[in-house]
């Protein structure tokens, strides 16, 4: 498997800091200092799946290939205003797309969960382009007023086009059945036979308990993929992690030892936009040119689940 195109979409509402003082009590300063976020940009007029159509678009255009030529599309969600069908089906029909398309939910994790279903479809022969797009509300399942959770997230999409190649070095996924550390459950429609009791809430999340196994899970899955491929930290361009916490960034940096310039970061941007993050922050590098063929990259990410993938690919472009 190789990448040869990347594409992301932010929604125009940006919320700062300030912005939020306003209403929550907070501070700029709590937020920056814990999590490194200074802005967030989340939907307001747009829909989920015109943001992801046009990531996806711009991805399609940088690989140099049209929706006719991709074989499989894989959407990387975790909720957005549909149930069913799945976004991946709704965004086929946006770009004019006519292959089969499967939607998936690994939280956070999801981009290298997709990276890891083409792979296997690339090498099975089933395809030859492959269309992957994560695309993320979770300012949708949070309590605007809890001060705890939704300063941390924004929304936004990032898309990759994926091809044939020998450039997928080593993948790792794991899943840790942990789910009441960070979890959100929907209400679904009443019956006149349901006699059990149902609690809904906007997402929860015991917060210290994330940021430990975000760091703990990151730094073994990357050690291991490491070891796996006998490289040294050093050998690694760029780490591109998943984008939650400043904080939980510089502590993978600080455990693996590497030096600060090998681990780009967007979150004081974007905040946490869950699996879009991975591709939205390759593709800031690529368009700003910082990107060379031969390039050893490694992403990681974690969510709830518990679920983390891992990965070490080589850049082809
Ligand atoms: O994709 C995975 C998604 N999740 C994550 O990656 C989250 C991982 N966890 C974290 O990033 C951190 O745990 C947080 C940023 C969520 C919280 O930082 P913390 O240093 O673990 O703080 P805490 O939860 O222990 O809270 C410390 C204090 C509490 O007050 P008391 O009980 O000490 O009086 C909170 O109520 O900070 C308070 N607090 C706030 N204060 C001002 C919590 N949120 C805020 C806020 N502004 N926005």
């Amino acid at each position: 498997m190789k990448i040869i195109g990347t594409g992301s979409v932010h929604p125009k509402c940006s919320v700062s800091n300030e912005m939020l003082e306003k209403f929550l009590e907070t501070t700029d300063e709590w937020i920056t200092e814990r999590t490194g976020i200074k802005e967030r940009c989340v939907i307001s007029s747009e829909k989920l799946e015109d943001l992801a159509t046009e990531a996806a678009n711009k991805a399609l255009e940088n690989a140099g290939l049209t929706a006719k030529d991709i074989d499989f599309i894989i959407c990387s969600n975790v909720v957005n205003e549909y149930v069913t069908p799945a976004l991946s089906c709704i965004i086929q029909g946006k770009l004019g797309a006519t292959c089969p398309t499967v939607d998936i939910n690994a939280a956070c994790a999801g981009f290298i969960f997709a990276l890891d279903m083409a792979e296997d479809k690339l090498q099975c022969k089933k395809a030859k382009n492959i269309l992957i797009v994560c695309a993320e509300e979770p300012s949708r399942m949070v309590s605007w007023k809890n001060r705890s959770t939704c300063v941390l997230f924004g929304d936004g999409a990032g898309a990759a086009v994926v091809t044939e190649g020998d450039e997928m070095k080593a993948i790792r996924l794991t899943t840790s059945s942990l789910t009441d550390v960070l979890y959100y459950q929907r209400a679904l429609e009443p019956t006149p036979y349901i006699d059990k009791e149902e609690n809904y809430e906007p997402l929860v999340m015991r917060g210290r308990e994330v940021f430990k196994h975000a760091v703990t899970s990151s730094c073994r899955d990357i050690r291991t993929l490491l070891n796996q491929t006998n490289l040294k930290p050093e050998d690694i361009k760029y780490y591109v992690l998943h984008q939650a916490n400043r904080r939980i960034i510089d502590s993978i940096r600080n455990f693996l030892g590497v030096d600060e310039a090998c681990v780009p970061h967007n979150v004081e941007r974007y905040g946490n936009i869950s699996s879009a993050a991975l591709p939205a922050l390759l593709d800031e590098l690529n368009r700003e040119g910082k990107l060379q063929k031969g390039d050893k990259l490694v992403f990681s990410a974690f969510g709830a689940g518990f679920t983390t993938g891992a990965c070490i690919i080589e850049w082809a472009k």
